[in-house]
């Protein structure tokens, strides 16, 4: 993982890059010195309708809990994201659409965007969608999702979007927990050329829900499908009869903005909430100077919409700052692998946002489907989801960016609304695989098992010691579960989940999640949610659910599973139980290697030792460590037996 090379600054960066090194060293020991004025300041990057007086009231401490940035503010986000560019550039695009085909795009400039965001918000205020009311996007990556999201915003209703991958169960369930009364979708979705059944999972999984009043399809592909009478309506009439002009709602500044479910380590998905205004100056913020982004310029973020990162480096962040944003529908290998290096040069891409994931897979196609394109216009260069690998990190560096190109590697999570540790092209030296330094006004330390920090050059468990503006808020519905998920186990501390090295310069190097989450091609996923999805089928009395590493995926999902008495494992029944969780939570969750396992591995008080799984899941049979606190020990040897990993 470790890698001891540095990468310094280019020279032309160094002196007219945003953030230059005196600049970020002025802006640190600012943050430090005074925190709510260097807020205070940032926070002008924003258009407020009222301005605010309180700043940072947050609390990490179980006495006077709670998070809250700018309270008595107000402001609307759309406005933000549209208005107040229409005058410089009304006419400058805002969103470059690319296709799933190449032949087909879209180009929309600020003022159109603009109206499409007035008539949407009309179409959903004509469907009794008021302030405050939750309404479910169930969407492929076409502007409509964008125009959806910032029409949410402009009327204060909080958007909840379901990544199109996920099945209807996981689709229902996310309904329901939030209570949307309004759906959004789409006919179908298109990807690599294959369509995907959006209108029909909605129709599944509204069998279960009974809060939807009204279902929009917005028509992508033209597909014949069912609608049902008084609920569902094609958004493009509904469009045109609506008016094109709407007023923004003045918003306070710790309203709700948005939900989005992320898995945890227990339990089912949680609601993140982030609010209004310290999550848009967040994203604002950091796509500035992350990125180092300047007016004009084409940023590309290949990120579905369906993840936090769609939601800030997609929509939220670039359009804050006025920016022209791709919005990509298709996939890296379709038509073929030279598709993302195509797109660059067909647009002018200067900066380009993508998931190490990606990039491995379009590594092992050989270097020929990038040399084959200019990219001559690519300037910056980011990777976020995942630990990116020095040799994914060279590769990029040299051969995406023939080694002009500064990569960001970019560390965040749904819960931090944004980027938090990364390095500024124009401030911060790189080291392939380390995501660097804090941002501004981001305390991060590392803490042993019982909660010491730890100083120096170490390694720990990551957390963060104080509030920033765009953290979460609370879990949707439960704000004792917030409280107990992040700040119980280090207690006055946000937990971050992830385990990192921070070496002696200070450099933080991320070693991937040290609870049971893992990381699936860059996509968050609880190991217990695999885990009931299994149990849940008739044959199955247990599983146990562990990440492995995997070459292109980074991890990949290795299931022990115990089948009930009298029943035989086949090589049917395991084609059956991929397919059954595919269809419980979505393709996502396709588990790469199950195990027949006629007896887990489990403490005398029952607990599975998962320690002992993820070895044998790894190929590390020679490092089990103590087993002796085993029920039954034998039970080892049996798994190591049968291990897929063990040729
Ligand atoms: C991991 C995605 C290493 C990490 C923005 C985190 C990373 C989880 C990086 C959050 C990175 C994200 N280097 N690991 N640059 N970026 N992660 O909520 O384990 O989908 O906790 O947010 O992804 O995933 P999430």
């Amino acid at each position: 993982m470790m890698s001891e090379s540095l990468y310094p600054v280019p020279a032309s960066l160094a002196v007219d890059a945003r953030v230059t090194a005196a600049d970020a060293a002025r802006m640190h020991a600012q943050a430090l010195a005074d925190p709510d004025a260097f807020w205070r300041d940032q926070a002008q990057r924003l258009d407020w309708i009222t301005p605010f007086t309180k700043v940072d009231e947050s609390s990490f401490d179980e006495a006077d809990f709670g998070i809250s940035w700018f309270a008595d503010g107000q402001l609307n986000v759309s406005a933000n994201c549209i208005d107040r560019h229409l005058a410089e550039r009304g006419d400058q695009p805002a969103i470059i659409w690319e296709g799933d085909n190449p032949s087909e795009s879209r180009v929309i400039t600020y003022a159109q965007l603009h109206e499409e965001v007035c008539r949407f918000a009309n179409v959903l205020k004509g469907h009794g969608v008021r302030r405050g009311d939750r309404v479910t996007l169930y969407l492929p990556m076409i502007p409509e999702a964008a125009f959806a999201m910032l029409a949410c915003t402009r009327i204060g209703a909080v958007h909840s979007i379901v990544f199109g991958g996920f099945s209807p169960d996981s689709l229902a369930s996310r309904i329901r927990d939030c209570d949307s009364r309004l759906v959004i979708t789409a006919d179908e979705g298109l990807r690599g050329g294959k369509a995907v059944p959006l209108k029909a999972n909605v129709d599944a999984a509204l069998a279960h829900c009974t809060s939807v009043e009204t279902v929009i399809v917005v028509q992508r592909t033209g597909a014949d499908v069912p609608m049902v009478d008084g609920r569902d309506l094609f958004y493009g009439p509904a469009r045109d009869a609506a008016a094109p002009d709407c007023p923004a709602e003045a918003m306070g500044a710790e309203d709700p903005l948005f939900i989005l479910y992320t898995s945890g380590s227990t339990g089912t998905p949680k609601g993140v909430l982030h609010s209004t205004g310290g999550y848009l100056l967040w994203a604002a913020m950091t796509h500035a100077q992350v990125f180092d982004y300047r007016p004009g310029e084409v940023y590309w973020c290949t990120a579905d919409i369906g993840w936090v990162t769609g939601h800030s480096y997609v929509v939220y962040g670039p359009l804050a700052n006025g920016a022209t944003t791709l919005m990509f529908e298709g996939v890296p290998n379709y038509p073929d692998h030279s598709r993302f290096w195509q797109v660059c040069d067909k647009w002018n891409v200067a900066i380009f946002y993508t998931a190490p994931t990606a990039l491995r897979a379009l590594m092992r196609e050989g270097d020929a489907f990038v040399q084959g394109t200019s990219r001559k216009s690519l300037r910056i260069l980011g990777s976020v989801g995942e630990p990116i690998n020095p040799e994914a990190w060279q590769w990029y560096h040299r051969v995406v960016g023939e080694g002009r190109c500064p990569i960001v590697d970019t560390w965040w999570q749904t819960e931090t609304g944004g980027i938090l540790i990364a390095p500024l092209p124009g401030a911060t030296d790189l080291k392939p695989g380390s995501a660097t330094k804090p941002l501004f006004g981001v305390h991060p330390l590392l803490v042993d098992a019982d909660g010491k920090e730890l100083d120096g050059a170490t390694e720990g468990n990551l957390c963060i010691a104080k509030s920033w503006p765009g953290q979460m808020r609370t879990v949707y519905g439960d704000h004792e579960r917030f409280f107990q998920t992040y700040f119980t186990t280090y207690p006055g501390r946000y937990f971050t989940g992830d385990g990192a090295r921070r070496d002696a310069d200070g450099y933080y190097w991320i070693t991937g999640r040290v609870d049971d989450v893992i990381n699936v091609s860059g996509h968050r996923m609880g190991t217990a949610e695999v885990e009931s999805a299994l149990v849940a089928h008739a044959k199955v009395a247990e599983a146990a659910v562990v990440g492995m590493p995997h070459p292109i995926k980074g991890q990949g999902i290795y299931a022990y599973v115990t089948l009930n008495a009298h029943e035989e494992p086949s090589e049917e029944l395991r084609k059956q139980l991929v397919a059954w969780v595919r269809s419980e939570i979505g393709p996502i969750a396709t588990p790469d290697i199950i195990q027949f396992a006629p007896g887990l591995p489990k403490t005398r008080s029952g607990k599975i030792m998962r320690r002992i799984l993820r070895k044998i899941a790894e190929g590390e049979t020679d490092a089990l460590g103590d087993i002796s606190t085993l029920a039954d020990p034998s039970v080892v040897e049996a798994l190591i037996a049968d291990s897929q990993m063990a040729a």
